[in-house]
């Protein structure tokens, strides 16, 4: 079957049809797929029944995959997934919810702020393929930014004086935005931050973006009030309408965003309902900045 897409967001994100996940992906559809999301940076497809070995192989015919190891609060007899799958549900490891107050609950409510997939790695996410196997009967829905148009969008003074930034970004860093603050040494150290570029290049488009997200939580060489607040300036600009995608779930819908040129963010749903989403990641080609010293 031909792949088609049409644009369903307002200048982003397009709805794929032609691709059955249940098959092995040609070549061609690969490349149709690449082309897709270098052109949309979202792809919806709908009505994908695949059990996780099929979002596995679909995954990794698109390139290499980037494993979930240590990246939430959840101790090892807690995972409900391989670590092949990072687990976005709020399920524990008997498919139960998590009760309102639970730790691991607060920490990955955290996904309600406006990032981009493992900023918080040196190596940060190129694709994220999102699948839902249970959805709430209202609210979660995800929303995206494109964010090649919200840097193009910029004033000249702006876009001059962010050229060359550097950031943070560190899971401790989100969850300060959220009051959440409370982390055991361990993980401290395991959440220690890491350098981004501010402003990078899509490496097929060519296109300037904005890689902000909210786990960036210092400029380099700035003070952090002065940078806390450049950094709430911009999510605001990037966010507006004009630049933004609601995507509304149902069961069987696949979701995949280039992380390079978006930022994204879950909304709100009832506690004490299951949402069962699962999502594999693909790996980017490096990192977008230089570590510091240890
Ligand atoms: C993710 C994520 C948002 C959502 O899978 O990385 O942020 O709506 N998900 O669950
Ligand atoms: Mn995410």
């Amino acid at each position: 079957m031909p792949v088609t897409i049409r644009q369903v967001g307002p200048c982003f994100a397009g709805q794929v049809s032609g691709i059955d996940m249940t098959k092995p992906l040609s070549p061609a559809e690969a490349s149709a797929v690449h082309a897709g999301m270098d052109k949309y940076a979202v792809l919806v497809f709908h009505d994908q029944a695949i059990d996780d070995d099929q979002q596995l192989a679909f995954t990794t015919s698109l390139g290499d995959i980037e494993h979930a190891i240590g990246t939430s609060l959840r101790a090892a007899h807690e995972y409900r997934l391989p670590n092949t799958f990072a687990d976005v549900s709020n399920l524990d490891q008997d498919n139960k919810p998590f009760a309102r107050e639970d730790r691991r609950r607060l920490f990955a409510i955290g996904n309600r702020l406006w990032h981009s997939d493992s900023s918080f790695k040196v190596v940060p996410a190129k694709y994220s393929l999102l699948h839902a196997r249970s959805v709430p009967a209202k609210g979660g829905n995800t929303e995206f930014a494109y964010m090649p148009a919200a840097y193009d969008a910029l004033d000249a003074e702006t876009k001059a004086e962010i050229e060359d930034l550097i950031c943070e970004h560190s899971q401790i860093y989100s969850r300060r935005l959220i009051g959440f603050t409370e982390f055991t040494e361990e993980e401290r150290a395991r959440f220690k931050p890491v350098r981004q570029s501010l402003v990078r290049r899509h490496p097929i488009t060519g296109r300037k973006s904005l890689y902000l997200s909210s786990h960036a939580g210092s400029i380099v060489g700035w003070p952090e009030p002065e940078a806390l607040c450049l950094l709430r300036d911009l999510v605001e600009h990037a966010t507006q309408r004009e630049f933004t995608f609601a995507h509304k779930w149902r069961v069987g819908d696949l979701v995949m965003w280039d992380n390079r040129q978006t930022m994204h963010r879950a909304r709100p749903f009832p506690a004490e309902e299951p949402r069962d989403m699962r999502r594999t990641t693909l790996m980017g080609e490096g990192p977008t900045a230089a570590q510091a010293a240890a």
